[in-house]
Order: structure tokens, then C-alpha cells, then sequence
């Protein structure tokens, strides 16, 4: 990453500002405001009550600014999203910035023996293992190696959906079978009965707390069942993630116990049994993370799209703007306009592939090539759109860093 100054301000950007740090860019381009990221980051820290946060890498897909991030005290490691990536990242970024931990299963081989082979990322990086399947893979790879190759460092994700009525009612994510802390002890034992494995942590992420928003605008009995769920799922989680990890310490000792994400900082932290957090979408706080009662980010990343053309009175279309996220598909997956004020999307097109139409009054008082400031729904996604993020402090633009696509990268 390219900045020149060392000052570091931890104030939001004003529109004002942005339009006349960037007046020299040309659209579509994003940008990242490194004052309200760094005022995100403190308070993420803070919200966190003295665990460290391991980066969700997802969530920022841009190395000098997950580099950055990871030098700050509070956070320690990093939570990649696939074990290509955290090849790529055990190789390019320095040991000092903490292990890496592969969220999610990997089931190709090829990689699995990658990782096996070179024995410094083994020693960094830790997969993601479900079920013994997992570990039949995780072992096939790691015994090509031969007997002299390392040991692959294996995380166990425990399940952390909220089930209600013997399992009928499912609330939460359908990631991991492992559910029950008797199963967590299982599956640890059969670990250690591998030789070529080595056990070294649990994760659960309970994305039916951390990541969907109790305080929305809308239906108060939707808000209300919001709360009760995660309440329920809270006190669910407390005593079963404790009782879990009880089972696997009993046939392992863990480095760490992760859980949690950006909007469950505080409660997850609570928890005696999680040493750490896994967090990264509060940096840069796309839309999807506005409405907690816990919490309110200062929105850090924008993009910014060129007016070329006029269909209506109070309309203007402009190039580009299907920069969608993923997800259940509905109107909260979509970029919003936010600069100027006074404009949205027209519901019958939505964001266009090539080009989106907005409404609203602000539209007449725009001229073709003039511009308008978007927010994405999620975070790291907007980065698989562009090469680079231009960074701004205040009114100035103090650098640029590129993403990983303009790494040459598209993991997914
Ligand atoms: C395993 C895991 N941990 C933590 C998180 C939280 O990440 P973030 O705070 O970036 O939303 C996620 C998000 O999907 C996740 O899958």
C-alpha cells in the first residue's frame, strides 16, 4: 500500500470531503475512508473486552489493508475464507501477524497436499474439519507428504444454530453437523488418533446473532422475533459451546476457542469459554450492518458511479451498479445510493448489470458525468468489483492498495 502522510485520523470523511479528495478519479472506482475505518477498528477492539479479534479476511479481501489492520493491538490472526488464500497469504504476509485459520472445509486435494507440503504454512495455518470425511481427506494429503512431513494443524467447527423442538426447528445456518457436545468429543478423539493431525481449536459462528441486525426499520413483530431468537440462541450457546469445548479440551489441549462476529462482539466475548473473536465486516460497515442496537459503525467504503443519461424528470441513469451481495436475494442485498441525498433505486430494475436508473429529487439537479455515491450491502464483496481502493483521509487521497482481484485473485 502506497500512503504519504502519517497522520491518522480517526474522524469520518463528510461527502464534501470525498468529492474533493477523489474530484481527480474517474468511475467506477471505490474507496476506503481510513478515518472511520480506524474509529470502527477502535471501537470493534473496545466491544471486544480484552480477546482478540482474529480478521475475517472475507470481509476486507485486500492484503495491505488486512496487514494494517492486523498491526493494531486487539487483533491477533487471521480468519481466511479458503486454503488457496491462506497459502497465498502464509507466503506473502509476515509470521508476525498472527496464524491462519481456514474457516470453512476444503475438500480438494490437490491443495490439501499443497499445504502439506510446505511445511512453514503448515505451521501457520490450521483447516476446517466437520466430520471425520474431513479428516479422511485432511489425513490422505498430509501422509503424502511422507513420514517426515508436518502435521496438519485441524480446527473443529462446532455448530451454533439455535434448534428448538428436538431438531424441527432450525434457526441459524446449516454448516456443521456437530451440534452436540458429545459429537464435538468424538470427532476430537478421532483427530488424535491420527498422527498426522494435530487438533488445535474449536470455532462456532453464530451468524443468526452476529450477523442479521436486531434493531431494523419495518415490522415491530419482526424486530421483536429477532430479539427473542437471539436471546434464546445466547443462553443456548453459553452453556453448549462451554460444554463442548469441555469435551474436546478433554482429549486435546486447544490454542483457541473462536466464535462470534462483528455484531456479536460484546456477547461472545462474554463467554468464558471463547478465547477469541472472529470479526472484519465492522471496518469497512456496509449497509447490512446499520441496524444493531449494540452498535453503530461509521460507514468506511463507497463506490462511486458516473450520470450518463437523463430518462425522466427526476431520474438519471447511471453506468454500471449491479454490485450486488450474496446471500438470501432481496431488496437488502442491493447497493443504496447515499450522496447525493434523495435517491433510489427503481424497484421494477433494481442494479443493473451495465447501467441502473435512479429516482428522486436529487436526480434534476444532476449533469451527465457527474457522479453518485453508493454503499454495498456486505463487505469484502465490493472488492471482487475492482482492482484497488483509493484511501482517504479527510479531503486528501493518501494511497492506494490493491485488492485481491488486483492481486491477480479471485478465490471466490
Ligand atoms: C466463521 C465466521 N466467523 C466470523 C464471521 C464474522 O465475520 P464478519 O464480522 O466479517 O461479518 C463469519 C462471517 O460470515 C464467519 O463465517
Amino acid at each position: 500500500m502506497t500512503t504519504e502522510t502519517p497522520r491518522k485520523t480517526t474522524s469520518p470523511a463528510t461527502f464534501d470531503q470525498l468529492e474533493r479528495a477523489t474530484a481527480g478519479l474517474r468511475p467506477p472506482f471505490a474507496v476506503v475512508d481510513l478515518g472511520a475505518l480506524r474509529a470502527n477498528s477502535e471501537r470493534m477492539v473496545a466491544r471486544a473486552g480484552g480477546k482478540p479479534i482474529r480478521l475475517a479476511s472475507k470481509s476486507l479481501r485486500c492484503r495491505p489493508l488486512i496487514e494494517d489492520v492486523l498491526r493494531t493491538p486487539g487483533y491477533q490472526g487471521i480468519l481466511a475464507f479458503t486454503l488457496p488464500e491462506a497459502l497465498w497469504l502464509a507466503r506473502t504476509t509476515d509470521d508476525s501477524l498472527g496464524d491462519i485459520l481456514v474457516a470453512y472445509p476444503c475438500a480438494d486435494a490437490a491443495t490439501l497436499r499443497e499445504l502439506a507440503a510446505d511445511e512453514r504454512a503448515a505451521a501457520r495455518i490450521a483447516v476446517m474439519a466437520d466430520s471425520v470425511e474431513h479428516l479422511d481427506l485432511i489425513t490422505a494429503a498430509a501422509e503424502t507428504a511422507g513420514a517426515n512431513g508436518p502435521q496438519v494443524r485441524v480446527c473443529l467447527d462446532l455448530d451454533a444454530s439455535l434448534r428448538l423442538l428436538g431438531g424441527r426447528i432450525h434457526l441459524g445456518m446449516r454448516r456443521s453437523p456437530l451440534h452436540d457436545p458429545a459429537a464435538a468429543g468424538a470427532l476430537a478423539r478421532a483427530v488424535v488418533a491420527r498422527p498426522r493431525l494435530r487438533l488445535v481449536g474449536v470455532m462456532s459462528y453464530e451468524g443468526q446473532i452476529a450477523g442479521l441486525a436486531d434493531n431494523q426499520p419495518g415490522s415491530p413483530l419482526m424486530r421483536a422475533g429477532v430479539r427473542l431468537m437471539q436471546r434464546l440462541s445466547t443462553q443456548d450457546l453459553r452453556i453448549r459451546r462451554a460444554a463442548a469445548v469441555r469435551a474436546v479440551q478433554d482429549v486435546a489441549p486447544l490454542e483457541f476457542v473462536n466464535g462470534g462476529g462483528t455484531g456479536s462482539l460484546e456477547a461472545t466475548s462474554s463467554e468464558a469459554a471463547v478465547t477469541e473473536l472472529g470479526a472484519g465486516s465492522g471496518l469497512y460497515a456496509p449497509r447490512l450492518f446499520d441496524h444493531y442496537r449494540a452498535f453503530t459503525p461509521y460507514p468506511a467504503a463507497y463506490f462511486a458511479l458516473t450520470v450518463t443519461r437523463r430518462p425522466a424528470p427526476r431520474h438519471v441513469t447511471v453506468l454500471g451498479g449491479g454490485w450486488i451481495a450474496s446471500g438470501p436475494a432481496g431488496p437488502d442485498r442491493l447497493p443504496t445510493p447515499v450522496f447525493p441525498p434523495g435517491l433510489r433505486l427503481v424497484g421494477t430494475e433494481g442494479a443493473g448489470e451495465v447501467q441502473t436508473p435512479l429516482v428522486g429529487d436529487a436526480a434534476d439537479g444532476l449533469r451527465l458525468g457527474d457522479r453518485v455515491w453508493f454503499r454495498h450491502a456486505k463487505a469484502g464483496e465490493l472488492c471482487e468489483r475492482v482492482d484497488r481502493l483509493h484511501l482517504v483521509e479527510g479531503d486528501r487521497v493518501v494511497g492506494e492498495a490493491p485488492t485481491y482481484r488486483g492481486e491477480g485473485h479471485a478465490f471466490l
